[in-house]
């Protein structure tokens, strides 16, 4: 194959991967269209729970009442950790971040697999539930464990998000936090071959196992680009702390060419990520019952960022406020994506296995080629 003659699309930007039957985005004229499994999310985001959505990503149906009973059930009984993670998360250092935390927790979880190799189906199914199940525990237990607070174990009174506030808290959450929890669980749950899912699926190609795979999705995930973006917005509502200063601000950033974390999208351009307006709009009811001015001074660098960049938010900038108002630590705002994206991650793993071809592109040599090798002793 010729390679010269062929352009390289730096990002692999517009560059169709691979098919999927999970998740639909569509950029049209004035708007963006998210769907999961061809249902709207502005839909789930009003009438679901996470857990339904998490079904629907992993079976391509939405459940009966007693499928959902089942899952829910399957859930909470998977939500506990075994000792040894439990000791893992004691030894590790507490001031690690949180991701680093929760892949090698992921690999750890690995090594206590007998069956880590099998692939079939069920399997995988089996093993994608524990995950999720798992995710909230190993974040909220570490955060107790580095904060030198108790243990709260998981209250299978609660949903999955509601819990993951409680253990976090050691209180059970408000009616408004433990649904703002849930739709925000539900706006992350999927985005189609988003930088993290590309890697669980690169890793999922080569029939590596699924801690692998996740893993891989976990590390990338936490990029500033990527996920990582959430906790960048919320350092940056507290360096700005009034609504005034915002605009000052982001044309400060903009002049010495610095990107306004939260800002631009690589499919949403020139439209709205169809999250952000549900996101916006959760912040908003927040800040009506709690501090105000997360969403406050958000607005103003909204406006701001128009105004002199023309850039719409993305989906992590309006979470910032939202997790600020549910008294989220600042280092757990791309964990709390985590605790979502691994319903995604791990469908997507399965369908990759299931419809399978290794992935491997190709790079465009740049460099001088054919050299001649001189002996070292014959090297100036
Ligand atoms: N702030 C300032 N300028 C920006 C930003 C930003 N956040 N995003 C894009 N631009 C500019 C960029 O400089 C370029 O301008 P120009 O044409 O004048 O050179 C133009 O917009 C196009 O940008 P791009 O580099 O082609 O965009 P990309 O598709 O390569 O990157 C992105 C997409 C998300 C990495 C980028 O918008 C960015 O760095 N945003 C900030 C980080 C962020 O919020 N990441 C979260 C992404 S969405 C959810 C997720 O994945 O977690």
């Amino acid at each position: 194959m010729e390679l010269k003659s062929k352009k390289v699309k730096e990002g692999l930007q517009d560059i169709i991967a691979c098919k999927t039957g999970i998740c639909r985005i569509e950029v049209e004229e004035d708007r963006g269209i998210l769907e999961y499994r061809g249902y709207a999310v502005e839909e789930l985001a009003e009438r679901s729970t996470f857990e339904e959505v998490a079904y629907l990503l992993l079976f391509g149906e939405l459940p009966t009442k007693s499928e959902l009973e089942a899952f829910s059930e399957e859930l909470k009984e998977l939500r506990e950790l075994p000792p040894q993670i439990i000791g893992l998360l004691t030894n590790l250092s507490p001031f690690s971040h949180p991701m680093v935390v929760l892949r090698t927790a992921v690999s750890y979880l690995g090594t206590m697999d007998k069956h880590i190799h099998y692939r079939s189906h069920d399997v995988s199914i089996a093993k994608a539930k524990s995950l999720i199940a798992k995710f909230p525990t190993i974040i909220a237990y570490f955060h107790r464990i580095r904060s030198g607070q108790k243990l709260i174990h998981p209250n299978d009174e609660l949903g999955h998000a509601a819990n993951f506030l409680y253990m976090l808290k050691g209180e059970e959450p408000e009616k408004i936090e433990a649904r703002a929890m849930d739709v925000d669980l539900i706006l992350h749950a999927d985005h189609e071959l988003n930088a993290s899912t590309f890697a669980a699926r690169i890793a999922a190609s080569t029939l590596a196992d699924i801690y692998a795979c996740v893993v891989a999705a976990t590390g990338t995930l936490m990029g500033p680009l990527h996920g990582g973006a959430s906790q960048k917005v919320i350092e940056m509502l507290r360096e700005i702390a009034v609504p005034w200063r915002a605009e000052e601000y982001v044309k400060m950033k903009l002049e010495r060419g610095e990107r306004i974390m939260g800002f631009g999208h690589r499919v949403y351009r020139g439209v709205i990520d169809p999250r952000t307006l549900v996101l916006k709009r959760l912040a908003e009811k927040l800040a009506r019952v709690k501090e105000p001015k997360w969403y406050q001074i958000s607005l103003a660098v909204e406006d701001a960022v128009y105004k002199y960049k023309k850039l719409y938010p993305n989906v992590d900038f309006y979470s910032a406020s939202v997790y600020a108002n549910l008294g989220i630590p600042d280092d757990l705002f791309i964990p709390v994506f985590a605790i979502s994206r691994i319903s995604g991650w791990t469908a997507h793993i399965i369908e990759q296995y299931e419809n399978n071809r290794l992935i491997r592109p190709r790079a465009l040599y740049v460099g001088e080629a054919c050299r001649k090798y001189i002996p070292l002793e014959e090297r100036e």
